[in-house]
């Protein structure tokens, strides 16, 4: 993260936090741009000798404001939704740097996307081609797929983001995939230009990656296709605390460098936490210091609502003071939200900084499925964003207004 301690104070690239929640009410998610172009060209800069096309994918973070941003340095956008179709082309991607996945994409989303020309539409089923072949046929024209195969590879990740095993809804078995390569030619209106696969999410070790590439030497040798595009999806795992290992993209990026050496085809990337992850926090003020048995509730005003991973995955992401004191709470301390769910809660320690009714605390590495899994439960209006560039505090998203709900 960009967050360092100056005198006690909590910074975000040199800014104090509390400078920040001046004029702005919390709970609001802070971003570092300087830290998105960091990871963006880092990652780019792995893959230097693969050259691919690098498409962001915008379900883990879909602020306008920050897609034109990584479109800007190089950028395009992994979509799954008409929505986020639209949100990537309002942030000026170019069509040809768009690929559309999902596993249930309806008519009129794929008619959008035919109509907008995007890069790849990523089927996940026969019926899926039948229907972009249908459409396409209506509207006169060709359109491009790739084929999302399942590889049967277990990414070794948290079971409810492991996407690549065989009895998961994704993609085609391969049974299935080299029958419909064969038969395809009766599809008048779609050209197959692509093979695509993504096994999971937060994946920490290359092994898994390098089962998939081997996986798809062999079947796509088999398929007698020559495909224009091999799309590697995304899943990169990011640090979220001290003890969590970190992947090795730089021997990935030679696996890879190999396999698109025997194939001669363009690659395709779609990360999303890996360049998003650590770029933001979300900042929120404790509303009550309740003392319970042995125990301090810090109850906070932000919600599952505003971050569910906690209480989705029970992930766990560090909380910081906002200002660090000398003192210690010496007890147990739990951060917990105020909706009526137990699930909401954030983290506990076995002591903390203290900390005070109206304190700010720092929920870190909230970038990635932060805002984009927020929701309005409990009819609470969604956070704000606000990022940090050159120096300068910008709001990209106002804090939506209870009358907006209502
Ligand atoms: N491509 C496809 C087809 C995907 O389904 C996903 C994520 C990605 C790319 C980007 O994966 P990433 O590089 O960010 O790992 N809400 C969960 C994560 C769900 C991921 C879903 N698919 C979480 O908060 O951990």
């Amino acid at each position: 993260m960009s967050l360092n301690y100056k005198s006690q104070n909590l910074l975000i690239n040199n800014i104090p936090i509390k400078k920040v929640v001046r004029g702005n009410s919390t709970p609001f998610y802070l971003y570092s741009y300087e830290k998105i172009r960091n990871n963006f060209n880092n990652f780019s800069n792995y893959f230097k000798k693969v050259d691919p096309l690098i498409c962001f994918s915008v379900k883990s973070n879909s602020n306008i404001f920050i897609i034109s941003e990584l479109g800007k340095l190089g950028s395009g956008a992994d979509v799954v939704s008409k929505g986020e179709l639209m949100k990537a082309l309002k942030a000026k991607i170019k069509p040809h740097r768009i690929v559309f996945s999902g596993v249930g994409k309806t008519e009129e989303e794929l008619l959008h996307a035919i109509k907008k020309k995007v890069l790849l539409i990523n089927i996940e089923s026969e019926s899926e081609a039948i229907l972009i072949n249908k459409l396409s046929k209506k509207l006169n024209c060709i359109t491009n797929i790739g084929i999302r195969i399942n590889p049967g590879v277990d990414a070794k990740t948290m079971s409810k983001i492991t996407t690549g095993k065989l009895d998961s809804k994704f993609g085609l078995l391969k049974s299935d995939f080299l029958k419909f390569c064969k038969n395809s030619k009766k599809y008048k209106n779609i050209k197959i230009k692509a093979i695509s696969v993504h096994i999971g999410s937060q994946i920490t070790s290359i092994g898994p990656y390098k089962k998939t590439l081997d996986f798809l030497l062999k079947t796509i040798k088999s398929s007698g296709i020559s495909f224009e595009f091999v799309d590697l999806g995304g899943g990169f795992g990011i640090p979220y605390s001290k003890k969590d290992k970190i992947i090795d993209i730089k021997n990935y990026a030679k696996l890879v460098e190999t396999f698109k050496n025997k194939l001669n085809c363009k690659i395709i990337f779609e990360p999303g936490r890996f360049i998003i992850g650590n770029t933001g926090t979300l900042i929120s003020k404790v509303v009550f210091v309740k003392k319970s048995g042995k125990k301090y509730f810090i109850i906070i005003d932000a919600g599952m609502n505003d971050f569910m991973r906690p209480a989705l995955y029970n992930a766990k992401h560090e909380i910081i003071p906002v200002l660090k004191s000398k003192k210690r709470i010496n007890r147990n301390v739990e951060f917990v939200g105020p909706i009526c769910e137990s699930s909401d809660t954030f983290l506990k320690y076995k002591n903390f900084t203290y900390i005070n009714e109206g304190s700010l605390v720092a929920i870190t590495n909230v970038g990635a499925y932060g805002s984009t899994l927020s929701s309005n439960y409990n009819t609470r209006p969604l956070a704000a964003e606000i990022i940090i560039k050159k120096g300068q505090i910008k709001v990209i998203r106002k804090r939506q207004k209870i009358s907006e709900i209502i």
